[in-house]
Parts: C-alpha cells; sequence; structure tokens
C-alpha cells in the first residue's frame, strides 16, 4: 500500500502530538514531533547560557548550531519516541514550563527554522510519515498528501496541558498556563519566518467537544479517502 506523508499542524496544546503518535502507530509510520526539536535547542540554549539579561545570544546560537544533533528513539514503555539531545534523553526535560516559555523567540529565529526544517524534510523524505507541527503543511511538506490544521479553544488547551502537567507532579497555575498558551499563539501566528497558518489544501479539525476514540475514527477516515 502506498506510504504517503501527513502533515498536522495546529496551535499549541491541542492534542497533536497524542493523535499524530497514535495515527503512526495505527498507520505503522513514522511520527516524528518537530516541537520537540525546537524545544530541544532551547533546553540547550538555556544549558548555554544563552537567555541573558538583554534577551537571546543570537550570534552565539548561530555559531553553536552545528554542535546541536537531535534524535528519536521509540520507548518501548510508553509507547511513544524519545526526544535525544547530543545523545542524552531530554524528554522530559523539553516539556517543562521553563523551556515552554522560552521556546517560542527561539522558534521564530531564521537559521534556527532552517536548520530544523532541512533536518524533517531530511527524516520524512520516503513517505509513511505523520509529521506534527506549525509549517509541516505549508513550509516543510508543502505536497503532503494529508494535511490536518488542528485547533482548540485556549481555555480547553490550558486546561489539558495543565491535567498533564499535574499529573507529571509538576505544581502549576492554571492562569499562568492560559497565558502561556494565548502568547504562544500570538508569536506563533506572527512571527516573521514561517508563521503558524493553516495551509490552503489542509482539512480543519476543532477537537474543543470531541472524544480521543471520535477523533481517530475521524483521523482514519480522512486517510482511508486517500489511500483506499
Ligand atoms: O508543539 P509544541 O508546543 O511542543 O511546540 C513548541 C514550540 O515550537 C511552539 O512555540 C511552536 C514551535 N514550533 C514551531 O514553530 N514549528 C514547528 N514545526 C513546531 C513547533
Amino acid at each position: 500500500m502506498k506510504k504517503i506523508t501527513i502533515a498536522i499542524d495546529g496551535h499549541s496544546s491541542c492534542g497533536k502530538s497524542t493523535m499524530a503518535k497514535d495515527l503512526a502507530r495505527e498507520l505503522g509510520y513514522v511520527y516524528i514531533d518537530t516541537g520537540a526539536m525546537y524545544r530541544a535547542v532551547t533546553l540547550f540554549s538555556i544549558q548555554k547560557g544563552l537567555f541573558t539579561e538583554e534577551g537571546i545570544d543570537t550570534e552565539t546560537l548561530r555559531q553553536k548550531m552545528g554542535e546541536i544533533t537531535i534524535s528519536f528513539k521509540f520507548n518501548p514503555e510508553t509507547g511513544r519516541p524519545d526526544t535525544y539531545l547530543n545523545g542524552e534523553r531530554v524528554e522530559d526535560r523539553i516539556r517543562t514550563m521553563e523551556v515552554s516559555n522560552k521556546v517560542s523567540p527561539i522558534a521564530a529565529l531564521d537559521f534556527v527554522r532552517e536548520a530544523m526544517v532541512a533536518q524533517q524534510q531530511e527524516m520524512g523524505k520516503g513517505g509513511g510519515i505523520v509529521m506534527d507541527g506549525r509549517d509541516i503543511g505549508t513550509t516543510v511538506f508543502p505536497n503532503a498528501e494529508l494535511k490536518i490544521f488542528v485547533t482548540a479553544s485556549a481555555e480547553v488547551r490550558a486546561q489539558r496541558r495543565y491535567d498533564e502537567l499535574t499529573a507529571k507532579g509538576e505544581t502549576c497555575d492554571f492562569q499562568e498556563i492560559l497565558l502561556n498558551v494565548q502568547e504562544r499563539d500570538r508569536i506563533d501566528s506572527t512571527r516573521a519566518v514561517s508563521p503558524l497558518r493553516q495551509a490552503d489544501d489542509a482539512i480543519v479539525l476543532d477537537n474543543s467537544n470531541i472524544t480521543i476514540p471520535e477523533q481517530k475514527e475521524w483521523l482514519l477516515e480522512q486517510v482511508k479517502k486517500i489511500i483506499g
């Protein structure tokens, strides 16, 4: 059966990763979480002290881009790939509020995007891939056979992230998370390079009020329409 490229884009915290990961497993495809890649670059920048009082030391980051290797390794315990930064597992560290609060300006840097997009195109060049992010259907794989644009209200998304963090034992504040979600929407949609926008040929999915099983069924229907 033909192996297609599936691009899943949309706002932050609307369950894109869970959806993309489940779909990939169902189809026997590779799943790539591109947000994790921008988060890994952010963690690297924190570790190297590149967030200063004056802002991000972009020149040093630009010089150090060649020192960043991001990879994914399947974790059989969680059933999803873990993110590795220079050979070290960083899956939990890239999901903290500190990284969430700092990732948008890093993802807005042109040289960071250029490097990540090139890696993503390389990872997905053979098809049989489900990739989630913000610019997959518009920039990374504009010819993807199936493009889904996912959205949900900011409150629903903040509640999901709150539940996720509390389940991990992190202390967090709902209002802070809501503000973070809204601020990331603003930065992601208004940045100069590759802003978050729906591809003209993407199918919109608002999942504010549907269950995960309903969503899965809907997604599989969209895939079937293409691969038969
Ligand atoms: O999906 P996420 O919340 O893990 O994404 C983290 C950040 O990275 C978010 O601010 C948007 C940005 N991002 C991006 O600009 N382009 C992508 N393809 C994926 C994520």
